[in-house]
């Protein structure tokens, strides 16, 4: 039974390392605009750090379909090290747009001139990836805050229905804790009141494809950030609230009232004499008969103790 256990927990660990490498290490993996741009990334240990890598593409288009016969275009870019396994850079396709039929027949990675990674009949319409918009312009009234945002770079004709997200949250706020909208427009309207004090907001776009194409979502916009006016406004419209102003109005006119009542009801009384004030007793009778209780001897009082005593 223990065997069986800690097997089983060996198995689990050993799996989830394994997972955890291949998330770590994804291979070769390329992105596309739709345009004519190809980002690639290449995470792996099978190169060391110096080792001299680039990236090849080929993209191929018949220009004359009669007679078959077809252009090759290879393009390629040298790998750039980030500070992890990771490698990145883009191949791009002057003068040609992809579209829906197009399929490259190889994608590869060479290293001092190995090949190290192939990836075969790459099809951009299946890895979309837009650029990210461009910075988000935010505008506030009295009544409403809008938002609005232009793409980064023109996007392919071929694109015709974009979703678009934006998120936004507060200065103190990380992103995790900002909220999400989404919409098909190119702006977003949000009610005064809803948003208070410092915010903060960011874009990301995707396009809606047919079929079951997937796609990814852009990177994210470069932020915008504004203060919301109309938290002030609003605890202005706040205090002048009418139902406040009545109770502040009925209480201040009661407050009012009794001090005039008291005051009318002291004058009547003091005009008609009730509260006259009695003139105190003079002290000094007290002083007087305290006085007299302090114990001085007297030369008759000595004579008479000593009477007394003898
Ligand atoms: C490596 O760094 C890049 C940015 O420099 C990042 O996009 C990528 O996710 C990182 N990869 C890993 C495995 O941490
Ligand atoms: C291609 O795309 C990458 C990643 O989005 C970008 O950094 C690069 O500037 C683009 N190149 C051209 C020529 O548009
Ligand atoms: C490529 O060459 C560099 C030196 O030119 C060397 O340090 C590196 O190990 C080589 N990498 C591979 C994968 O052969
Ligand atoms: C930002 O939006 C406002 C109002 O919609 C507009 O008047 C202004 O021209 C916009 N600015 C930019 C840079 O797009
Ligand atoms: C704000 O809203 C009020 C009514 O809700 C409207 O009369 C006014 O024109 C609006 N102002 C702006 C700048 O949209």
């Amino acid at each position: 039974m223990t065997i069986l256990l800690s097997l089983f927990l060996l198995v689990v660990l050993f799996s989830v390392h394994a997972a955890n490498f291949h998330k770590g290490l994804r291979g070769l993996s390329c992105v596309n605009d739709y345009v004519n741009n190809i980002s690639c990334t290449w995470e792996s240990s099978a190169a060391t750090p110096h080792a001299d890598c680039w990236i090849f593409g080929e993209q191929s288009t018949w220009i004359g379909q009669i007679l078959g016969v077809k252009e090759k275009i290879i393009r390629s870019c040298k790998l750039k090290q980030h500070i992890n396994f990771t490698r990145g850079c883009s191949l791009v396709f002057e003068n040609k747009k992809f579209n829906s039929y197009n399929t490259m027949p190889f994608i590869r990675v060479e290293c001092n001139g190995t090949m190290m990674e192939n990836i075969k009949n790459y099809k951009p319409v299946q890895h979309i990836k837009m650029h990210p918009p461009g910075v988000p312009n935010v505008s506030s009234t009295a009544n409403e805050t809008s938002i609005s945002w232009r793409p980064g770079s023109l996007p392919s004709m071929l694109l015709k229905t974009l979703s678009f997200q934006t998120q936004i949250k507060q200065k103190h706020q990380t992103w995790n804790e900002g909220n999400i909208l989404s919409t098909k427009e190119r702006e977003l309207s949000i009610p005064a009141g809803k948003l208070k004090g410092h915010c903060e907001v960011r874009v990301r776009v995707k396009p809606i494809l047919d079929k079951n194409l997937n796609s990814h979502w852009s990177n994210w916009s470069p932020t915008t950030s504004w203060t919301n006016k109309v938290e002030t406004s609003q605890n202005r419209e706040r205090l002048l609230s009418p139902t406040q102003l009545i109770i502040f109005g009925v209480i201040l006119g009661v407050i009012l009232g009794l001090i005039t009542v008291t005051v009318f009801l002291y004058r009547s009384c003091v005009s008609r004499g009730l509260l006259k004030v009695k003139p105190l007793p003079n002290p000094s009778k007290y002083f007087h008969t305290l006085h007299s209780l302090v114990f001085k001897p007297t030369p008759s009082d000595k004579l008479t103790l000593t009477e007394n005593f003898s």
